[in-house]
């Protein structure tokens, strides 16, 4: 089956867009002609990248929002629709966690991770799928983790949230794929990206041998330009440097 790498004529927004995965995979959607909607909560980085997009020729614009708050990713989602008349694809992408034992995590911090992993995906799928469902179809990659499945110590919360994440995502497939809406749930081990900083954490794998950003980017792709038929449940992505137990 030749798969064609081409989103010509469609629209995707991608959360957590201003560094990370985020940016990687609005880069490579944008590279096969998807206009891309950036949004992150910094505003100037979103500018950034939308600025090297469209000097690459792509189409790009962004579009703050804290995916904690239902109001800002429902305004996101429908200003979308406004302004571009339709929305392809959703990439759930935003997160961060916080590495602590539990006891020495503050309440706001376990808040503010159920919020960015969970609730987020739950908003941006909230708002998107009445226009997926009116247009007869449409694509919600979620992305969880390693921690969508296994648990590690100082990560509690984090776990909980990604685990969620996954629970919510098949639950909402069987919802939709009626309406031709396909519902993916991407769950890289460490990558290259500034999350194991935000969490306050250091991994023990060279920067280098973890996942790249663009892995995923390509293997979000690969998802969305698969056939209408094909829907892709949970795929695991781990660096060979890391073990899968
Ligand atoms: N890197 C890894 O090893 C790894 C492994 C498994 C899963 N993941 C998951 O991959 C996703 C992307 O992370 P990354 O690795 O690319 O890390 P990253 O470079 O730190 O990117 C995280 C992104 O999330 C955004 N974000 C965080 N909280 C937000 C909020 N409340 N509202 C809106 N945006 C928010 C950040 O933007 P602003 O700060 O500008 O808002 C940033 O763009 C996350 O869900 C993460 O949990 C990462």
């Amino acid at each position: 089956m030749a798969v064609r790498q081409d989103l010509g004529g469609k629209v995707a927004v991608i959360t957590g867009a201003s560094s990370g995965i985020g940016a990687a995979v609005a880069q490579r959607f944008a590279a096969v002609g998807c206009t891309v909607v950036l949004s992150a909560r910094r505003q100037e980085k979103l500018d950034q990248l939308a600025e090297a997009i469209r000097k690459d020729g792509g189409q790009a614009v962004a579009k703050p929002a804290d995916v904690t708050d239902y109001a800002q990713v429902k305004e996101l989602i429908d200003s979308t629709v406004g302004d571009q008349g339709q929305i392809d694809i959703l990439i759930n992408n935003a997160g961060h966690a916080v590495a602590k034992p539990l006891v020495e995590t503050l309440p706001e911090e376990i808040d503010a991770q159920i919020g960015s992993n969970l609730q987020g995906v739950c908003y941006g799928c909230h708002a998107a799928v009445p226009h997926m469902i009116r247009q007869g179809e449409g694509h919600l990659i979620n992305i969880g983790s390693i921690c969508s499945r296994n648990h590690y110590p100082n990560y509690a919360t984090y776990v909980a949230a990604k685990f969620a994440v996954l629970g919510f995502s098949r639950s909402l497939y069987e919802e939709v794929r009626q309406h031709g809406i396909r519902v993916n749930v991407l769950c890289p081990a460490a990558v290259n990206t500034a999350w194991a900083d935000v969490a306050g954490t250091e991994l023990p794998w060279p920067r280098e041998d973890r996942l790249q950003p663009e892995d995923l980017a390509e293997t979000a792709l690969f998802c969305v330009t698969l056939p209408k038929r094909v829907q892709v449940d949970t795929l695991y992505l781990w660096p060979t440097c890391e073990p899968t137990v």
